[in-house]
């Protein structure tokens, strides 16, 4: 079967996963005006995006997947590396040429890009006529009209409560089967490679009852899979005191809901409604999180727990708050509480500043020690204003980074060839989320850890929970077939 279905290698993967864009499917609800928005970015970008078209249709556009229809072309931007930013602006190159066959059309960029520089966009990028961060997405409609008017409008005010509770996202590009589900916001810790804290501002959590609600719909609509998103998911807190002063007096008790609080919250919506995270702070990750997995076979047994490097030196200097032999205990208690079989995957990036060929080898120890399932790797790239680019020199040469980040790669391939193995011959519970890519007489879907796992299709559909012998793998796939 692998020779029927080219599999990604690892590479591919990352590079597909890594450099994603989404753009906005056709919704037609007879409004007039059309709405083509691409995201750029993470998770939270996409979700993001679900909001916008939300605030939007409210305002009578409907989507469009042909930017050639749209009244407005928004870019939901991602500041995260260099090249992330060089990608939007040839973008912005590219979109100037449907601009000049329709002048009316309004080009906005949003996210993390726009709020990192802000009016300058407006200077730097002629094209552009509206400016808006993260945190004031309420004011889009306002800031249309000041368009519409004949003026450029901007707004990258960042907000210590925005979360958008109250906003039902518009779900763009769903399989009807997996939705993401915001659950924080921002981001307090100051890693310093890190640009999200200047671009998202501060962490607050967003009404655990709003979350619960959300999932609730969702699964009437037939969902059957929820990521509760945020940067540092295990620093969700909300209480009604911290988060909703005005209404105290009318409440006595006040609970405090944590991160292993709302995930029970979340898994108790129905025991066929998956629940998976995105994503967890190895100095923050509790042995109570990972007690609350265990208990509920409807939470994912999977976690992204991004490493960096495998150097407690670098670590320091990046100022993640943790040591290499404090992230390796919490990977002991993971094998401890969830067993061998619970995935943990991985972000890293070789040659952050003053790192040594010694610092570098024990990044591949520390894989070779933890055994990804995957991982996302990166070289360093200087963001402006982070404190890394206001204290330490970009020192390693960009070849010395790249052949690190071969050096990484190329490792992680092998440990998921290995990893992917041992789940071969055992019989996976897998979510049907469609057909294949590859083939229409295959369906494909996820297990519990994360892995895709394609099968013959049967006479089964997506949504359906089906049991999949495992007979092969790849570095990045399972392949198989349903035993039930
Ligand atoms: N909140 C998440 C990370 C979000 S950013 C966490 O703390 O793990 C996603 C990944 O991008 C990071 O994990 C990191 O590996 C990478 N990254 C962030 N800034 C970077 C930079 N300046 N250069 C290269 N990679 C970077
Ligand atoms: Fe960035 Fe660190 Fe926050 Fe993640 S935890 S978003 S890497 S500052
Ligand atoms: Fe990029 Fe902003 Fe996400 S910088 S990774 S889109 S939070």
């Amino acid at each position: 079967m692998q020779n029927l279905i080219p599999d990604l290698d690892i590479l591919d993967r990352n590079k597909e996963l890594t450099e994603e864009v989404k753009t906005t499917p056709d919704y037609n609800s007879g409004n007039k005006r059309k709405l083509y928005i691409e995201s750029y970015g993470c998770a939270m970008n996409f979700s993001d995006s679900e909001i916008v078209a939300s605030i939007l249709h409210s305002e009578g556009f409907d989507t469009t997947s042909d930017i050639a229809q749209a009244d407005i072309v928004f870019l939901n931007t991602c500041s995260i590396r260099e090249k992330a930013e060089q990608t939007v602006r040839n973008r912005l190159n590219h979109i100037n040429g449907h601009k000049k066959r329709k002048p009316e059309m309004i080009v906005g960029v949003l996210g993390c890009m726009a709020e990192r520089l802000k009016t300058k966009l407006l200077e730097e990028e002629k094209i552009v006529d509206l400016v808006a961060g993260p945190d004031a997405y309420r004011d889009l409609p306002q800031l249309i009209s000041q368009v519409d008017d004949g003026a450029k409008a901007v707004n990258t005010f960042l907000s210590r409560e925005e979360t958008y509770a109250d906003i039902s996202p518009v779900r763009l590009n769903s399989n009807g089967v997996t939705a993401f589900v915001s659950i924080m916001r921002g981001c307090d810790n100051m890693c310093s490679f890190c640009v999200v804290p200047f671009t998202r501002g501060r962490e607050r959590s967003r009404d655990p009852h709003s979350i619960v609600a959300e999932a609730k719909d969702l699964f009437e609509k037939g969902y059957r899979e929820v990521t509760l998103l945020g940067q540092n998911v295990d620093s969700y807190k909300w209480s009604e005191e911290e988060n909703n002063k005005a209404r105290l007096e009318k409440k006595e008790v006040t609970q405090i809901v944590n991160f292993a609080r709302l995930l029970e919250m979340v898994a108790l919506v129905h025991p066929d409604l998956r629940v998976r995270f995105s994503t967890s702070h190895p100095k923050d990750i509790t042995d109570e999180v990972l007690h609350t997995m265990a208990k509920h076979e409807n939470i994912c047994k999977n976690i992204h727990l991004p490493v960096q490097s495998g150097s407690s030196r670098v670590l320091e200097l990046m100022n993640r708050g943790y040591s290499r032999e404090w992230y390796l205990s919490r990977v002991k208690s993971i094998r401890n509480i969830l067993g061998e079989d619970c995935g943990i995957t991985s972000d890293m990036i070789a040659g952050f500043c003053t790192e040594t060929e010694e610092d570098h080898k024990e990044t591949v120890s520390m894989m070779h020690e933890v055994q990804y399932d995957y991982s996302f790797m990166f070289f360093y790239s200087e963001r402006p204003g982070t404190l890394a680019a206001k204290k330490y020199t970009d020192d390693i040469s960009l070849e010395v980074k790249k052949r690190r980040l071969d050096e990484i790669i190329k490792k992680q391939s092998e440990i998921s060839l290995i990893r992917y193995g041992k789940d071969v011959n055992k019989i996976h519970k897998v979510l049907i989320e469609g057909t294949s890519r590859r083939s229409d007489e295959f369906l494909q879907g996820r297990n519990s850890a994360n892995k895709v796992v394609i099968f013959p299709k049967e006479n089964k559909i997506k949504g359906e929970y089906v049991h999949v012998m495992v007979e092969s793998r790849s570095q990045g796939t399972l392949f198989g077939k349903i035993v039930d």
